[in-house]
């Protein structure tokens, strides 16, 4: 047998991890384990070539991703997926991991349905997989924006400002939602978590008004149409005491990078190793996730059909840490 695995969509810190599981337990299995370079597209460009030990010695401890990454909208083209598959089984390759978030998974099914049976394993920093808890970086990702919420904070503090810090995510707002809550902030807002503007404007006014030196720090999620980072930093200055102390910030692409924490080394690991597991079972049109930290696996059509929920006992601690303003 013979397992291809790829890397897909934005990179993860962990995505490393994952593909020296996957090499691993080839190995220890007997089984050839080759590396399709560049995502979807280098499959379609037939960048394929054989991994070792010696290939993956040391990345479990290093971001991104030594596959590298793309993104193929084309992919969706059944004439590309075409040459796909000729590449693969001009290869010999029968199975493929594929890494990645969901459109990567839609990639994977349809492969499946072409007869190359592939795992879908959950790499975005996003944490946007409705089929796992946690997805491979998202925490790896919390602690780079904890890093950025406090370097932000040391400067907020001195010129006594109000600092509007946006976090990446997709459409999901559960990075800034861990930030925030994690760091002590005065106020998160997502599309899952919204509060009210005046809400926000009364709490920034209030802190100001009982201490005219007192900074604040307010996270929001990215692409929320209902909250726009410049937007926002407008009204605070407009609507609050802050004035023309109002700044804001976006912690950007410094947030996929960096080395794996042992969270998401270990998750990633035990995904790795499953979906060897499923492929030698001969499985093939499934996706592994963590569920009550056990490792699961589900249909990716089920799977892409669940609907992502905040998970509400989160939401519910910012409520609690943050205060409103009839309670300042
Ligand atoms: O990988 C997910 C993500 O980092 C999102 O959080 C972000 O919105 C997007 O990718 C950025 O995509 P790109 O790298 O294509 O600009």
């Amino acid at each position: 047998m013979r397992i291809g695995i790829l890397t897909s969509g934005g990179d993860s810190p962990g995505m490393n991890d994952a593909i020296y599981a996957v090499v691993k337990t080839c190995y220890k299995r007997g089984i050839e384990c080759y590396g399709i370079y560049n995502g979807y597209r280098g499959l379609v460009r037939n960048q394929i070539a054989p991994l070792s030990l010696e290939d993956v010695h040391g990345i479990e401890s290093k971001g991104g991703t030594i596959l590298r990454s793309a993104r193929l909208p084309e992919f969706k083209e059944v004439e590309v997926r075409q040459k796909a598959v000729e590449n693969l089984k001009a290869n010999g390759i029968d199975a493929l991991v594929v890494v990645g978030g969901d459109g990567s998974y839609m990639g994977a099914l349809r492969l499946t349905e072409m007869g190359i049976n592939c795992i879908g394993l959950p790499g975005t920093i996003d944490n946007d997989i409705a089929s796992t808890d946690f997805t491979i970086g998202f925490f790896t990702c919390t602690e780079t924006i904890q890093k950025g919420i406090e370097l932000v904070k040391d400067t907020a503090r001195s010129h006594s400002r109000c600092i509007v810090i946006e976090t990446m995510g997709n459409k999901c707002g559960d990075l800034a939602l861990f930030g925030a809550i994690s760091c002590g902030v005065d106020a998160v807002i997502t599309r899952e978590h919204p509060i009210d503007e005046e809400e926000l404007f009364a709490r920034l006014t209030k802190k100001r008004e009982k201490n005219p030196d007192a900074y604040a720090i307010v996270v929001i999620s990215e692409k929320n149409p209902d909250c726009q980072l410049n937007d926002l930093v407008e009204k605070i200055k407009q609507n609050t005491p802050f004035g023309q102390h109002v700044r804001g910030t976006s912690l950007g692409f410094v947030q996929r990078g960096g080395n794996p924490c042992t969270f998401d080394r270990i998750m990633a690991i035990r995904m790795g190793v499953r979906a060897v597991e499923l492929l030698v079972e001969g499985k093939g049109g499934r996706c592994v996730g963590l569920r009550k930290n056990a490792i699961v696996d589900y249909d990716i059509v089920e799977a892409l059909s669940k609907e992502r929920h905040v998970d509400p006992d989160i939401a519910r601690l910012a409520d609690i840490l943050m205060y409103n303003s009839k309670e300042l």
